[in-house]
């Protein structure tokens, strides 16, 4: 793979100081109660490390496995890759993505996690992109709106790649 060219969409100071604002919100609409927080693998596990560390809350950290992409081209088939780890009946549970852009994986997640019982069931996104999402289910928690333009780092990859970038970059050749 040729070494792309990176633009900084979102920087490290920025992503700090959204996700300290999300963190504070979560733990005011739960205060004295018990949260599930949910991350949807991959990318979803740096955003997570970072927003745990923003609540104030007794917490449970779980993943959830999907995949659905290839490349930068989604399949369209949401497939489970791993299951949730505890029982999540009578509790509150906010699933953490990473990016919403079709919503398949939300409808795919919400579905199947909505038959388990949950007390609540929230959505908390780093990232959405508008123009691709038709709104079927509100974001409870969002970190920012972006273009819909394929974006990199933060847990973000490209082809498995570029997790690792400290910032949310887009690729621009
Ligand atoms: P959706 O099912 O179309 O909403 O896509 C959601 C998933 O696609 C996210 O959890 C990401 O893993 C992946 N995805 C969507 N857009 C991007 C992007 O711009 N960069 C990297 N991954 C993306
Ligand atoms: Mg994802």
């Amino acid at each position: 793979m040729t070494q792309p060219n990176i633009q900084v969409m979102i920087d490290e100071a920025q992503l700090a100081k959204r996700i300290r604002e999300l963190g504070a919100r979560i733990t005011a609409d739960f205060k004295g109660e018990e949260v599930v927080l949910v991350g949807i693998l991959k990318g979803a596990f740096v955003f997570l490390a970072d927003l745990v560390r923003s609540i104030n809350l007794q917490t449970e950290i779980e993943f959830i496995g999907v995949a659905s992409y290839e490349g930068t081209k989604s399949t369209g088939h949401v497939r489970l890759t791993r299951d949730l780890g505890c029982e999540i009946r009578g509790r509150h549970v906010i699933l953490v993505e990473d990016i919403v852009d079709t919503g398949k994986t939300l409808d795919y997640l919400l579905d199947m996690l909505k038959l388990r019982d949950p007390k609540s069931l929230r959505i908390c996104s780093l990232l959405s992109k508008p123009e691709a999402y038709d709104m079927r289910h509100k974001i409870d928690y969002l970190g920012f709106e972006i273009p819909n333009d394929f974006v990199i780092g933060y847990g973000l990859d490209w082809d498995g790649k570029y997790r690792n970038l400290p910032y949310i970059g887009k690729v621009i050749g």
